[in-house]
């Protein structure tokens, strides 16, 4: 039945949504796949909304897709088909932070958005993130802004090399960045943005990287998981160890980041925090995802409720539960052509293996992960870690 409420940015906390309620997601990859199946565990139904139809248009093609109630097969900036689907949802949600801010409020008028717009605001724009990150204390590389050749040696002298050159909007999987080493560099690196707005970070030559996956509810309740290490290869995500190797103190540092950061975005859903962690202990703030992550995948296997059920509580107005981790893990992509190793991996007894329903492996193509358990408390003092599998 169509309803037509006028949302307000922060809502009063919902009274629970009741199962047999319908969770609107954008997006239709492995993470709305995820997220959906989450949802028909709590006893909801689930309606996709993405461009990612069959070649035909028709819907059911997706990943999330082939594993929801419904799906709407139509452009993100078709703001009618944005309408249509948010009268016919009780709530909804996003599994990518490039929603277009316009589609987020047409979507806001006809339903509840959650994470709220201010949260796609600031992670869409790694400018307006970082202002964002340093204005509520937390540390982030040195950055500047960079629209002209000029800009960009004048804040390469401010910040020194070597920096990276990124793209303000749209990078992911270290596309839309370069690291710029010598001056003689700078010219090309500017050509290659091809008049994007940019920024400039210093380069950080961190000891390792970190992630948190955290959530908050609408009372303001906020949960953290244990950070975990990932390991990048081609600047894709390629394992993530739990827990990361790193001191108590920094845990508990990435902890209270990531409770700072929910807290002052008036946040309602699950986020994805990436840190570099420096020798000396000092922890930075990477990047912020309004969404779950691929980093906490991983909670899935290890623990007593997983990223995707928590954030279907957070927004359907659930009480958060403690992370429950009961066991160490180690989390691998399968990427492209990594995919042909799934007969020995469904052979493992400590692994559980996720696929993605994708059917072309194209090179660098998230098709699915594993996640290998191990007893709690032992991987820390391991020396030789399984990097693959
Ligand atoms: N300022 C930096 N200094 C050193 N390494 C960086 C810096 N920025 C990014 N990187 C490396 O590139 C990876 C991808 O960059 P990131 O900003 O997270 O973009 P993406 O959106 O592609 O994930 C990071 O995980 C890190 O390994
Ligand atoms: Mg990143």
């Amino acid at each position: 039945m169509p309803k037509n409420r006028p949302m307000t940015e922060n809502p009063a906390p919902l009274s629970p949504l009741p199962p047999g309620s319908t969770i609107g997601i954008l997006g239709s990859g492995q993470l709305g796949r995820m997220l959906a199946l989450a949802a028909a565990n709590l006893g909801f139904r689930t309606h996709i909304f993405s461009p990612d139809g069959f070649p035909d248009g028709s819907s059911g093609h997706s990943p999330a897709g082939q594993v929801a109630h419904a799906e709407t097969v139509a452009a993100y900036d078709d703001l009618e088909a944005i309408a249509r689907f948010g009268d016919t949802v009780d709530v909804a949600t996003y599994e990518f932070e490039n929603v277009p801010a316009e589609t987020a409020a047409e979507l806001a008028r006809h339903t509840r958005l959650f994470p709220a717009a201010r949260a796609l605001d600031v992670a869409q724009d790694r400018l307006t993130e970082k202002t964002f990150l340093t204005s509520i204390g937390q540390m982030t590389a040195p950055f500047k802004p960079v629209d002209t050749l000029e800009d960009l040696g004048a804040a390469a002298s401010e910040i020194g090399l070597p920096a990276v050159l990124k793209t303000r909007r749209l990078g992911y999987d270290g596309k839309g960045q370069m690291i710029i080493r010598t001056e003689s560099e700078l010219e090309d690196a500017c050509t290659a943005m091809k008049g994007a707005p940019s920024i400039l970070e210093g380069f950080i030559p961190f000891d390792c990287e970190i992630s948190v996956i955290a959530a908050r509810a609408h009372t303001g309740a906020t949960i953290t998981w244990t950070p975990g290490e990932n390991i990048h290869r081609d600047h894709i995500l390629s394992a993530t160890i739990v827990p990361a190797r790193v001191s108590d103190k920094t845990i508990a540092a990435a902890r209270a980041a990531a409770e700072n950061i929910l807290t002052e975005l008036g946040y309602v859903g699950v986020i994805g925090i990436e840190f570099f962690v420096m020798k000396d202990e000092t922890i930075l703030i990477n990047e912020i995802a309004p969404r779950v992550h691929n980093s906490g995948h991983w909670t899935e296997a290890a623990c007593t409720i997983s990223q995707f059920e928590q954030h279907i509580r957070a927004i359907c107005g659930w009480p958060l539960i403690p992370p429950g981790r009961h066991s160490d893990a180690i989390m691998y992509n399968l990427i492209g052509p990594d995919i042909e190793k799934w007969p020995k991996i469904a052979e493992m007894e400590d692994v559980l293996l996720t696929l993605y329903g994708k059917t072309e492996a194209r090179a660098g193509r998230k098709m699915a992960h594993a996640t290998r358990l191990f007893a709690k408390g032992s991987l820390h003092s391991k020396d030789d870690l399984p990097l693959t599998l």
